[in-house]
């Protein structure tokens, strides 16, 4: 079976593969992230990938498999953990393995790709010495280590704690340490250490002249670096792109600490130097994303590992709308969240420096929750005093008070808001429950129209060429649905003298989903195995294709002969539609022409 991670083909065996499903049971596993209850033989629950408030999230411990008849995510074990914990095929296999207690057998290439992202590692921790002893040595770091002591505050064990280092102002010099060390200018260049320059072909150190940062992952791995220069040319900071062993936008730094420390509460940053300025004062709960904005996936990383994010951003209006959005991708996992307001100051470092520790403190005890940091915002934006403006506002904070999930809150925040404007509660509560109640409709109707737009094809973005040809498309996706419940039938056709072929099919979807299943050669196939070629949404449509046979009665060699036949004529049909346009359009170009 094949894995294709980046550019590398990974093997894991079907035994494993078996032996790996067969210890993570399918209810155990969704269990730890849905409370599950018994449904007939089968188990429901709150779905974890869509809200809802009805249990549409279904657990078939038969077969090992979960769908949810409200979003369609769907698919095995492997399926769920690859969407519940946002990772990949290979990497959901791995936290599987790790869960279980399997050690991961692998095979030739499955051992390159493994090999590639240790090796990855490996430059990257001789990189980190390297800079690292560059900064302590006054021959090459002095200047870097004057920055970081006198300008930036440092004390000399918290630059030992975080591993920072120095680039030194050289093209040559990591490269060329590297390279005593037996590593290949290509291999450097994959972890990004240098670059490889396009006039010669001759390699060169990416940072230079930089205070480094080394990013170290929750097992302790150096992943990555930031790179920040000491004055103002730009750019500021220099990142390692996405390798082998790292992606931006799931990876947070200081994470290694803040794990320790984090359960009841974590600090959300936006740079290096406030993470770093935190630590020293002792608050070894921050993290910061590395100067991207926080992903769905950062989020569902802080989740892992705690209850709650204290939004801790500058206090620019950037960092405002940052935090802005910062709010709705922690609420959309189920974190709680609140911000902290760093005032008379630009961002923590900074505060940190001018009010110390305890200040700090002071500023954690007081918080602000969504609500009040969006009804703070309104209140700055307009004159309450000003009739005009004090409406608007009102429309506005009624507007959030609409947003709120709970009723309980809604009835709070009403009478919050009522204090402000001097609007008797009732009043306020009554127009915020109509907005709700309208913004729910809304979001029904706006779900129904998705489910309808994907059982017509229209907007798949799945099977994107359905429109194009809706009846081969249906018939194509009868066909994969029995085939998913009988593989053994591509066997039994061919004996029959018919032979399947994905170039028999219309959309690229079935037919890479076809080619797929003839790979196996008479070897039984499920979702699970052909899962490694997937993605997600496409995991998902099969696993819908293959529910809705199973509700069917016939699901018969006959009734597949039936319709495969049905479809090669659609197909055929539709391409000589094709081929009958250009005709005509030949002939009337013809016929101009005598004209
Ligand atoms: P100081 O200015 O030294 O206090 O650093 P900072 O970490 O506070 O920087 P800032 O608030 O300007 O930016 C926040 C984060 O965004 C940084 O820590 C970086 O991760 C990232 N960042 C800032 N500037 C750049 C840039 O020019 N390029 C890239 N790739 N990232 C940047
Ligand atoms: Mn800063």
């Amino acid at each position: 079976m094949q894995v294709r991670k980046g550019c590398i083909t990974l093997r894991i065996s079907q035994q494993t593969l078996n032996e790996i499903k067969f210890r993570n049971s399918i209810e155990d596993v969704v269990s730890g992230y849905v409370q599950l209850k018994r449904s007939a033989s089968n188990l429901v629950g709150l779905c974890p990938f869509h809200s809802e408030k009805t249990p549409s999230f279904t657990v078939f411990p038969a077969d090992g498999s979960f769908y949810c008849f409200g979003c369609g995510a769907g698919g095995d074990v492997i399926a769920f953990v690859r969407r519940a914990e946002s990772l990949d095929y290979p990497s959901a296999v791995e936290f599987l393995a790790r869960r279980a207690g399997i050690s991961i057998v692998t095979d030739e290439s499955d051992k390159e790709m493994y090999a590639r992202r240790s090796s990855v590692l490996k430059m990257n921790l001789e990189a980190a010495r390297f800079f690292n002893s560059c900064l302590f040595d006054p021959k090459y770091g002095k200047e870097a280590m004057e920055y970081l002591c006198v300008k930036r505050g440092l004390s000399t064990s918290l630059i030992k704690h975080f591993g920072l280092g120095f680039a030194p102002d050289n093209y040559g010099m990591l490269t060329r340490h590297m390279s005593s060390l037996g590593y290949k200018d290509y291999e450097l260049s994959s972890a990004f250490l240098c670059g490889i320059s396009k006039k010669n072909g001759a390699p060169y150190d990416y940072f230079r002249n930089r205070i480094i940062f080394p990013i170290i992952d929750p097992s302790g791995q150096v992943v990555a670096f930031g790179g920040r220069v000491m004055d103002d040319s730009l750019p500021k900071y220099l990142n390692t792109s996405d390798t082998p062993a790292f992606r931006k936008s799931r990876t947070l730094f200081a994470l290694n600490y803040a794990k320790d420390s984090c359960a009841e509460q974590m600090i959300l940053c936006e740079g290096y130097m406030d993470v770093i300025a935190l630590h020293g004062a002792g608050f070894s709960n921050a993290v910061a994303t590395l100067g991207t904005a926080i992903t769905k996936e950062h989020a569902r990383l802080m989740k892992r590992y705690t209850k709650s994010v204290v939004i801790c951003y500058d206090s620019d209006d950037a960092g405002q709308k940052a935090a802005d959005k910062a709010f709705g991708v922690l609420g959309e996992v189920g974190l709680e969240a609140r911000i902290l307001k760093v005032t008379s100051a630009k961002d923590p470092d900074e505060y940190i420096k001018k009010f110390g520790r305890d200040g700090f403190s002071r500023l954690l005890k007081n918080t602000e929750s969504e609500f009040q940091f969006r009804l703070g915002k309104i209140l700055s934006k307009y004159d309450i005093a000003n009739t005009d403006q004090r409406l608007k506002a009102l429309d506005e904070a009624i507007g959030v008070i609409a947003g709120v999930q709970s009723a309980a809150a809604r009835e709070i925040y009403s009478r919050i808001v009522s204090e402000k404007f001097s609007v008797s509660a009732e009043n306020i509560a009554k127009d915020a429950e109509k907005r709700f109640a309208m913004s729910e409709r809304q979001k029904n109707a706006i779900e129904k129209e998705r489910l309808l737009l994907s059982a017509t094809g229209i907007s798949d973005r799945v099977n994107a060429d359905y429109v194009k040809n809706p009846r081969a498309a249906s018939s194509e996706e009868k066909i994969i649905g029995i085939l998913l419940l009988h593989p053994e039938y591509i066997e039994q056709m061919e004996k029959k003298g018919i032979a399947f072929s994905s170039d028999d099919f219309f959309t690229s979807f079935s037919k890479k989903i076809v080619a797929l299943m003839l790979s196996f050669e008479g070897r039984p196939f499920d979702i699970s195995s052909l899962g490694t070629e997937l993605s997600v949404e496409e995991t998902d449509r099969l696993t819908k294709l293959k529910m809705d046979r199973e509700k069917l009665t016939d699901n018969s060699l006959q009734l597949l002969t039936e319709i495969y036949g049905k479809m090669v004529e659609d197909v055929r049909r539709s391409e000589m539609t094709a081929d009958e346009i250009i005709k005509k359009k030949r002939e009337k170009r013809k016929s101009d022409r005598h004209r």
